[in-house]
């Protein structure tokens, strides 16, 4: 039996994630039913996606009740009315599963001591003290009989002693029960220990119930964070060489299906709305605050009924808890679902129209679908009016945001906009630094995905087309001042699309950590890592200096000057957290070229 729990606190949606070609838990599923040691293997879960996707590749699953507080209780019902001796509890983020693991915790129900036993479970060496230390590891002790003593996220023991010769184990999370221990377990109150330490298996210890621990050290990786996900996927790669890479595979995305184009088709708006408009449900205008007091655009406007119209500064990156309060403003403030959102700004205005109109139809906080394909439901009708261009936020699969914990996308086939309006006298009037900056995002999208390992000739076709505006636009003078607005606007579009089928690469894993720890614009950060690039794009870096001369452009320099060591060690954690884009940068063995002290480095010049 596998448990599989859709929402996970720490790792949203882990389960779902892509795992070399296939979802984490169909991994796991084929794991435990390649081994042939079950008679039957079950996929237990609360969540509907999880069961099709299981159903899908042929396997076995189980729906539950949703108010399970943990995988035991999920397994315990499922085999309530099965006609069954030992049932093994496998963790639905244990892909690595191997048959010699479970054949050693199935083996100790043959030894001697076997009618002592309630449930088996199963323990590794580790020797890594920030492994022992880490509160997300596990430990164990046992008697010398392999009864375990106690399960702890402290390191136990503890080493008072330093001389004394002592192997720390971790717990690993596969358990085999005899039938009734399982269902004592569901029926029994969770108890103190197990509610301080959060460790299910402690309940069985709090009510005298033995555990006999079976060692095995074979290579497992529970997929916990985003940085084992990173890991597992090299493990795999390793262990089946001839697997496409994750960027090798087909992948289905959806484009922006309606865009309207052409100097002044801001006028059409209220035409391109009026069908989309639904009885008593407003059309909600989210407006960069540069405009509040520019009456001639707000007039243009078209507020209909009980419409309205929030501005919204753009001067610091998007956040979660911005997204957030937005929603619930729109949703204390109207009975019924807006008919749309309407984004107008730059990429700040953009990102947030798209990520508030996902948020309104989806339950909790916008933190929790930062990630791949994390949106369980269609977003409200939006649109996208760009006034400034640069960050292809017109075009793309994502919406990037500040959260509590990353700086990371909602990407999802419900994040782009249904309708784009590219109207270039929109661009008419942008201070030159943001248009500079903006406009050099659009740059290094091309650069970095046309020198990506992952280019394709989808990306590439975009990327050299946009590459080239750039040049016309930041370096040779051989357009007028509207020609150059309306290719900028193109070139935006392109850059976005190049990256659609590729990734970014090393001055937007740098830039990352700039905006997470300085809060410094995407598009500033950009310009004040790429001028460090040399290393990694040579002639582009001088192209760049020559557009930032002749535009006299003022870089913000010596901003890490005065960083403290934790807000350097934090900058240097976000950037190598990007692990896709070093990847595109560098291919699959970046870290061997990116490490910590490189990075510190790179950033200590900025
Ligand atoms: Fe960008």
């Amino acid at each position: 039996m596998i448990p599989a729990r859709y929402g996970a606190s720490r790792f949203p949606g882990k389960l779902m994630k892509d795992l070399a070609g296939k979802p984490v838990i169909v991994r796991t599923y084929e794991a435990a039913k390649s081994t042939n040691l079950f008679d039957e293997v079950y996929v237990v879960t609360d969540s509907q996606v999880i069961f099709d996707e299981i159903e899908k590749h042929g396997g076995l699953a189980i729906m539950s009740q949703k108010e399970h507080s943990c995988g035991s209780d999920r397994i315990a019902e499922a085999v309530e009315n099965m006609d069954i001796d030992i049932v093994v509890n496998v963790q639905g983020d244990e892909p690595f599963t191997d048959r010699e693991s479970l054949e050693k915790v199935l083996a100790v129900f043959n030894e001697p001591d076997a009618d002592k036993i309630d449930l088996a479970s199963l323990m590794a060496e580790i020797d890594d003290w920030n492994e022992i230390k880490d509160p997300n590891t596990v430990k164990v002790i046992v008697d010398k009989d392999d009864f375990a003593l106690y399960f702890s996220r402290s390191p136990i023991p503890f080493p008072r002693d330093k001389n004394v010769d002592i192997k720390y184990y971790k717990h690993r999370g596969i358990y085999a029960f005899r039938k009734e221990a399982i269902l004592d377990f569901y029926r029994l109150p969770m108890r103190h220990l197990e509610a301080t330490e959060k460790i299910e298996c402690l309940r069985y210890l709090e009510y005298g119930k033995n555990i006999k621990m079976a060692i095995s050290n074979s290579g497992s990786v529970e997929i916990d964070t985003p940085e084992d996900l990173v890991k597992a996927n090299k493990m795999l790669r390793e262990k089946e060489p001839s697997k496409p890479s994750v960027n090798d595979e087909y992948r289905n995305f959806p484009m922006v299906p309606k865009v309207i184009y052409g100097a002044g088709c801001f006028e059409t708006l209220p035409t391109i709305l009026a069908k989309e408009r639904k009885e008593k449900a407003p059309f909600i205008f989210l407006v960069d605050d540069v405009f509040e007091s520019n009456t001639a655009l707000v007039n243009r406007i078209p507020l209909r009924f009980n419409d309205k119209l929030i501005f919204i500064s753009a001067a610091t990156e998007p956040t979660t808890t911005q997204v957030d309060e937005l929603v619930s403003k729109i949703k204390n403030e109207f009975i019924n679902l807006p008919s749309g959102i309407i984004g107008i700004g730059g990429g700040t205005l953009l990102d947030l129209a798209k990520a508030v109109s996902i948020m309104l139809t989806n339950p909790g906080s916008a933190a929790d679908y930062q990630g791949w394909d994390l949106v369980m439901h269609e977003a409200v009708y939006h649109v996208g009016i760009p006034t400034i261009s640069g960050t292809g936020a017109e075009v793309s699969r994502t919406t990037v945001l500040l959260g509590p914990e990353r700086k990371l996308g909602i990407n999802s086939d419900y994040t782009p906009f249904d309708q784009v309006v590219l109207d270039p006298d929109l661009c008419i009037g942008v201070p030159k630094d943001q248009w500079f900056f903006t406009g050099m995002d659009c740059f290094i999208h091309c650069v970095e995905s046309l020198n990506g390992t992952f280019l394709n000739a989808f990306s590439q076709s975009y990327g050299e087309k946009a590459y080239d505006m750039c040049l016309d636009i930041f370096l040779h003078d051989t357009l007028s001042e509207s020609e150059a607005r309306s290719q900028l606007m193109m070139a935006s579009w392109h850059g976005g699309m190049s990256i659609a089928y590729s990734q970014v690469g090393v001055a937007h894993a740098m830039s990352y950590g700039l905006s997470y720890v300085l809060g410094i614009k995407h598009g500033v950060g950009n310009c004040i890592v790429f001028q460090f690039l040399d290393e990694f794009y040579p002639e582009d870096v001088k192209t760049f200096r020559k557009m930032v001369e002749k535009h006299k452009i003022k870089i913000p320099q010596n901003i890490c000057k005065n960083l403290a060591e934790d807000q350097m060690e934090k900058m240097i954690t976000v950037s190598m957290g990007m692990a896709p884009l070093w990847e595109n940068a560098l291919g699959i063995d970046w870290e061997q070229i990116v490490t910590r002290e490189k990075l510190r480095d790179l950033y200590s010049k900025m």
